[in-house]
Order: C-alpha cells, then sequence, then structure tokens
C-alpha cells in the first residue's frame, strides 16, 4: 500500500527486529498500540534487519525471522490495506540518514543508552566484554533515529525498553534544527500505561526478551497453545500466595496480572476481587486458558 501523507493524520513509524521469536511482550507493548493506531493514522511499520545484524546471524536463518516478524504483524491484526510494511535494508536511505546523524551523535550521548550496556555485557554475545561488541551495536540508537525521522514521523509506539532511543532522537533533531535550520519533525514517543514492560516468566526482574537463554522466558507467539499453557503453569511465583498487583513485593504475580489482564480485558483491581481466598494454582490454570484462546485465535 502506499500512504497519501497529503491527508492530515499523524504519522506513525515504528518496527521490530527479525533477530528471534516474537513475544507477548513485543505484542502487549508494541502491536497492539500499532493495530489500535492504523485507523486513525499513516502508519509506517518496519522489520528493522539492520539493527539485527548488530550482532551475529546465520544469513539463511536472518531472510526466514524477515518473513516471520511480517506473519507476526499480519496475525496480531495489521491490515496491510492500511498500513506499509517494508524490510529497512530495501530502504537505502535509512544507512544514509543514519551516517549523517553519526555526525552530529557524540560519543557521550551513546554511552547513556542503557540498552547498550545491558547487551554489551550479556555473556554470550560475541566474547561478553564491551570492547568486543560491534561498533554496530554501539550506534544502533543513531540507525533507530534515521528510521524515525526519515518519515516525518509524529509518534513512534514502542515498549517501554525503547523510549531512551526515541529520546536520542528527539535530542539528534533538535541539534541538528538548531546547526542546520529547520529539517526535522520532533516525534512523540507513545508508551502504554500497561504493558510497556512484560517481565520474563521465568525471572520478573528482567524483560521478557527474545534473546533470552531459555525458552521458559517468554510466551512466544508461535508457541503452541499447549505449551504456553506449560510456561504460564511453571512461571516463578512470589512467596506469599495472595493475589495481589504490587510490583515491589510481588513482580511475579503483578506480571501475570497485566498479562491477563490485557489479554482478557478485565482490570487487574476486578482480578484481584475474583481471586479473593483463591490461590496461584487458580490464577494460572485461567490464565493459561487465556493465553491457550489467544494464541489458537491469532
Ligand atoms: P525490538 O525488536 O526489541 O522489540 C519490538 C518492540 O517490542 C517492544 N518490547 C516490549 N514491550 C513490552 N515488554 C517487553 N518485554 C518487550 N520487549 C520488547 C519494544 O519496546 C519494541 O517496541 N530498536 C527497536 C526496533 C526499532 C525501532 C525503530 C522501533 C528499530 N528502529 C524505529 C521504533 C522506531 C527494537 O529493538 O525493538
Amino acid at each position: 500500500m502506499e500512504l497519501n501523507l497529503k491527508n492530515n493524520k499523524p504519522i506513525i513509524f515504528s518496527g521490530v527486529q527479525p533477530s528471534g521469536v516474537l513475544h507477548l511482550g513485543n505484542y502487549l507493548g508494541a502491536l497492539t498500540q500499532w493495530v489500535e493506531m492504523q485507523n486513525q493514522s499513516n502508519c509506517i511499520f518496519c522489520v528493522v534487519d539492520y539493527h539485527a545484524i548488530t550482532v551475529k546471524q546465520e544469513p539463511k536463518e536472518l531472510s526466514r525471522r524477515i518473513l516471520d516478524v511480517v506473519k507476526a504483524y499480519l496475525a496480531s491484526g495489521i491490515n496491510p490495506e492500511k498500513v506499509v510494511i517494508f524490510q529497512q535494508s530495501d530502504i537505502t536511505a535509512h544507512t544514509e540518514l543514519a551516517w549523517i546523524l553519526n555526525c552530529i551523535a557524540r560519543v557521550a550521548d551513546l554511552n547513556k543508552m542503557t540498552q547498550f550496556k545491558e547487551k554489551a555485557c550479556l555473556p554470550d554475545r560475541q566474547g561478553g566484554s564491551k570492547e568486543s561488541v560491534s561498533v554496530g551495536l554501539f550506534d544502533y540508537p543513531v540507525l533507530m533515529a534515521a528510521d524515525i525521522l526519515l518519515y516525518n514521523t509524529d509518534s513512534v509506539p514502542v515498549g517501554d525498553d525503547q523510549v531512551q532511543h526515541v529520546e536520542l532522537t528527539r535530542t539528534l533533531a533538535q541539534r541538528f534544527n538548531r546547526e542546520y535550520g529547520q529539517v526535522f519533525k520532533i516525534p512523540e514517543v507513545a508508551v502504554r500505561k500497561q504493558g510497556a514492560r512484560i517481565m520474563g516468566l521465568d525471572d520478573p526482574t528482567k524483560k521478557m526478551s527474545k534473546s533470552a537463554s531459555s525458552p521458559a522466558n517468554y510466551i512466544a507467539l508461535t508457541d503452541a497453545p499447549e505449551i504456553a499453557a506449560k510456561k504460564i503453569m511453571r512461571a516463578v511465583t512470589d512467596s506469599s500466595s495472595k493475589i495481589k498487583y504490587d510490583l515491589k513485593k510481588k513482580p511475579a504475580i503483578s506480571n501475570l496480572m497485566t498479562i491477563y489482564s490485557l489479554l482478557s480485558g478485565v482490570s487487574v483491581k476486578k482480578l484481584e476481587k475474583d481471586y479473593q481466598g483463591k490461590g496461584y494454582g487458580d490464577f494460572k490454570k485461567d490464565l493459561a486458558e487465556t493465553v491457550k484462546s489467544f494464541l489458537a485465535e491469532h
């Protein structure tokens, strides 16, 4: 589909890396926002393959994953008649603008990026020390800024982990405009109040992640419903057995309640009431059924 940018609708840009299986975190943090936005906005959704190669990829596997991401977009309810879906490396302007932005970005800006610090220190990544990761991984947020600024984007719907990158995008756009005149529109970030950071099922202190070492960390959108149900039943829980939303004291059950609430449309408050006097077993059984139906429908 071609965008008709002559209308007054806002321009939305976002993307997913084809670097692993898409999971419930991607769906609840980002894709559900995209589905809601596609009716009122000019939406551009990218598969960011240049971002994926900032860590080593097997070429054939990468080609397959690019298609898998597009399939996940469609299965989540993204309508290709209403939005533009494309592969980042098909449009050379992304890397061209990234280079220009590289020349105004500062090493100090990139040194502040928490996601780089986390990824660079992962023991299973390219030797595990900051010095041995690729320059591409360090520079990744500048390419992301180029993706966004290229399309005069108004709003960038993402999960919580990408907020700092959109803030950097704003900083680079403002700096460029100050130095060279008004060129870039300054984009806003769009983050959901609930679901912006879905945590791992095996460890509620770390976010659900495509690159997690164990599949017990996530519910993949491609998981067979029965497998997903088992993962829910085995998910880590907190010490006291009350079904109560409390991110600090009960991060595990709070995460499961967020997932349950978003998939079922039942508020967290109502879940607390409904499960008064019941235990984790009952709660997990019902959540497992909800996740199973969600996966069967999508
Ligand atoms: P990526 O591929 O890691 O994740 C895709 C989207 O899913 C969100 N997300 C989550 N939301 C809630 N809970 C989680 N556990 C969770 N894990 C991931 C991410 O925030 C993201 O919205 N750098 C980006 C891709 C990108 C991009 C862009 C995004 C490249 N250029 C331009 C927006 C605009 C990334 O690695 O997302």
